[in-house]
């Protein structure tokens, strides 16, 4: 790996910090302009997308740690759009949680009492280090790409403008991060021969199912918190799965076994996941 190939996503993270403080705290926050109902279910969705986001993220910043030490090296560069990549994980969680409780102290008190969920599930699927490090590698690209999407769709369809701003902020570094590891991911698996790109496509089928698993119980918040259906939410994480996948070249696009991420939508696949 040549270290100016990863110089300018290094200073693309760079220039992309911002503060916490610069974020519309002070606005108010209004969960709904409907009745006590709507409020309250607006509060629960709103609670279960920070949350659930929340947990992906402890668990990613704890493999990436372990990423930090495994790709040790020579490249510079590389090592500081890790460093980056850590110091954007740490604010996100750090901005959710204010998020979370600027939410929880609206409005009536709330509990789930009827689906009541454990986000450990995720903290669990985004922490795994398991496998190769080309595998723990291709994991963290597929978290990603899931991750900018879900705070992408927050950011443009929830209405409340301090959840936009602190949603839109994250997208926009989680972008960054797809676009590094995808830098990384196929110069890795640039001439791998086909039996380790095989073991490679099946890894990737193994995460995405169980990361669309751990969601899958969030499904009804997101689509809450989006104003959209869980059948829309479902369909765009896969499609963010497929989309940087495939931007890992051609053999990605048209494997047999990468079909089952690329075609989930209209697959059996995807009803058993989300079942
Ligand atoms: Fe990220």
């Amino acid at each position: 790996m040549s270290e100016p190939s990863f110089q300018h996503h290094a200073e693309r993270a760079r220039r992309g910090q911002w503060e916490v403080h610069t974020l519309p705290w002070d606005e108010p926050l209004n969960l709904s302009s409907g009745s006590k109902r709507e409020q309250t279910l607006s509060k629960l969705d709103l609670l279960d997308v920070v949350t659930s986001l929340y947990h992906l993220k402890l668990g990613a910043r704890g493999r990436l740690g372990r990423q930090l030490v495994r790709w040790w090296g020579p490249d510079e560069a590389l090592l500081s759009c890790m460093e980056w990549h850590d110091a954007d994980e740490q604010r996100h969680v750090h901005v959710l949680r204010r998020l979370q409780s600027l939410v929880s102290s609206k409005g009536e008190p709330v509990s789930r009492n009827d689906r009541p969920l454990d986000p450990s599930p995720l903290w669990r699927v985004a922490a795994d280090g398991r496998g190769s490090a080309d595998q723990a590698l291709l994991h963290t690209l597929i978290d990603e790409a899931v991750m900018r999407t879900l705070f992408s769709r927050v950011a443009t369809d929830n209405r409340i403008p301090l959840v936009r701003a602190v949603f839109d902020a994250a997208a926009q570094d989680e972008a960054r991060h797809v676009d590094y590891l995808t830098a990384m991911a196929s110069l890795r698996f640039e001439g791998e021969p086909p039996h380790r790109l095989v073991k490679l496509h099946a890894s990737a089928v193994w995460h995405v199912g169980r990361l669309l698993a751990a969601l899958r119980p969030y499904l009804a918040s997101f689509a809450g918190a989006t104003h959209s259906s869980q059948d829309q939410i479902a369909s765009a994480m896969f499609g963010a799965a497929s989309n940087a996948l495939s931007d890992l070249g051609e053999g990605w696009k048209t494997a047999p076994l990468m079909r089952l991420v690329h075609s989930a939508d209209s697959s059996p696949w995807m009803l058993w996941i989300l079942r």
